[in-house]
């Protein structure tokens, strides 16, 4: 059996990370698929914590709904019910607010702490007649006596209403889902468990990633406090160089393509799929096209020959991104929905779409593929083009035309303005 499916040993309690600060959270070594799409292969842990203050206890976060009964038996070897002062959820998810509802029913002077995003779901989360709580963001703390809580807005880390709270008398930070990651492993510490890289890297990836805007954000707030400890809320508990998490963060939300496009310059990606030839003579004219265009970098990839993940990469830091296909039987291929589809782990917003495409009888791709890319909110400034079957000389020429015209409405209004396709084919 390898460590991360070790059951947890029988009996075995609340974990301390400090004499004040105890891990009382769930493991679930048996889970393999989280959230629908997340493969977990070796399980996850639900972690819950507590904090004793001179005044009081908090608990952060809890567990699953199915786990309760873990998260309440460690519970009970650290405090009494009637101690508990605070209530942090530093998320709604159902995976950490599981046991919320009989939490607070257990401990009912308890004071619930939540982000002012997270009142948008929290009635709709925790179906109980007047909840009580006091909605927190950056600034905010509660006392628990010789020991505090800070909290830090730190939205979209996963969901619009994701915060971590800090305990500044410590230098542990809560961090939530941030810093996260679905590795099962009952020695819990960083510099105990088997190596859970990949699982960090894989959980950033479908998680974090599409909002790198939003971790850079969270960055510039955790990045000056003293940190001892990152205890996040699923995987390892980050208590040795927990800095270097950050620093993992920080590289891989900061673009890739920064140091080597100018200030000014905009990348255009043309991606195409061709069965007879049409559609391919048709990428290669507009590629000439808006590479006439100045400030616009623009690249021709053939998707019957390109890898997905590294085309999401590089569409990820592109400006504009333009996709030809053939129509077969009414649709696009499958190549170009393959690639749309794969496009949720990144943020679009802002980008330019585009679509073209040789058709012989209904035509439908162009169109198809359009609405796709103003459904993930790409802007479509200019008309696709279709073309019927083989491409003449001077269908050649209007597909140059509108390869200017997406670079020029890339460019911005420095460059020649945006006209519409007869415009710039006159
Ligand atoms: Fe671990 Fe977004 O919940």
């Amino acid at each position: 059996m390898s460590a991360a499916a070790q059951p947890m040993p029988a009996g075995i309690g609340a974990v301390p990370l400090s004499e004040r600060v105890h891990w009382v959270g769930a493991l679930d070594p048996g889970l393999r698929t989280f959230d629908i799409i997340l493969k977990t292969a070796n399980g996850t842990t639900y972690n819950a914590y507590t904090v004793r203050g001179s005044a009081g206890v908090a608990v952060i976060d809890t567990v699953k709904d199915g786990f309760a009964a873990d998260f309440f038996r460690r519970l009970e070897t650290v405090c009494d019910y009637g101690e508990i002062k605070a209530v942090v959820l530093n998320h709604l998810e159902p995976d950490h607010s599981g046991a919320l509802p009989e939490l607070l029913r257990r401990a009912p002077q308890a004071r619930l702490y939540v982000s002012f995003q997270a009142q948008l779901v929290l009635k709709g989360l925790i179906k109980r007649d007047g909840l009580e709580y006091t909605a927190v963001t950056t600034g905010d703390s509660v006392s628990l006596g010789d020991r505090s809580l800070q909290f830090l807005h730190t939205p979209f880390l996963h969901w619009p209403d994701t915060q971590c709270s800090y305990l500044p008398e410590e230098g542990t930070l809560f961090s939530g889902d941030l810093f996260g990651c679905h590795y099962c492993d009952a020695r819990l510490f960083n510099d105990r468990v088997g190596d859970f890289r990949f699982s960090f890297e894989y959980y950033y990836a479908h998680i974090m990633r599409p909002f790198k805007a939003h971790v850079l954000k969270a960055l510039r707030l955790i990045e000056p406090l003293p940190l001892s400890v990152i205890a996040p809320a699923h995987g390892p508990i980050l208590r040795d160089q927990p800095e270097r998490y950050a620093q993992r963060y920080r590289e891989l939300s900061t673009p890739r393509l920064q140091n080597e496009m100018g200030a000014d310059e905009r990348s255009l990606l043309i991606f195409y799929i061709s069965s007879y030839g049409n559609t391919a003579r048709m990428a290669e004219a507009v590629y000439e096209g808006a590479q006439e265009v100045a400030g616009v970098r623009v690249s021709l990839h053939d998707l019957e020959a390109c890898d997905t993940a590294s085309m999401v990469d590089l569409i990820e830091e592109a400006d504009g991104l333009a996709l030809g296909s053939p129509t077969i039987n009414g649709d696009a291929v499958k190549p170009v929905w393959d690639l749309l589809s794969s496009l949720a782990v990144i943020d679009l917003k802002g980008k330019t779409g585009a679509a073209f495409g040789s058709y012989g009888w209904s035509g439908e791709a162009v169109r198809l593929i359009e609405e796709r890319l103003r459904g993930l909110k790409l802007q479509v400034p200019v008309a696709g083009l279709r073309l019927k079957l083989i491409p003449t000389d001077g269908e050649l020429e209007q597909c140059r035309a509108y390869g200017r015209q997406l670079a020029r409405a890339l460019a911005g209004p420095q460059v020649a303005g945006v006209g519409t396709l007869a415009q710039a084919s006159a």
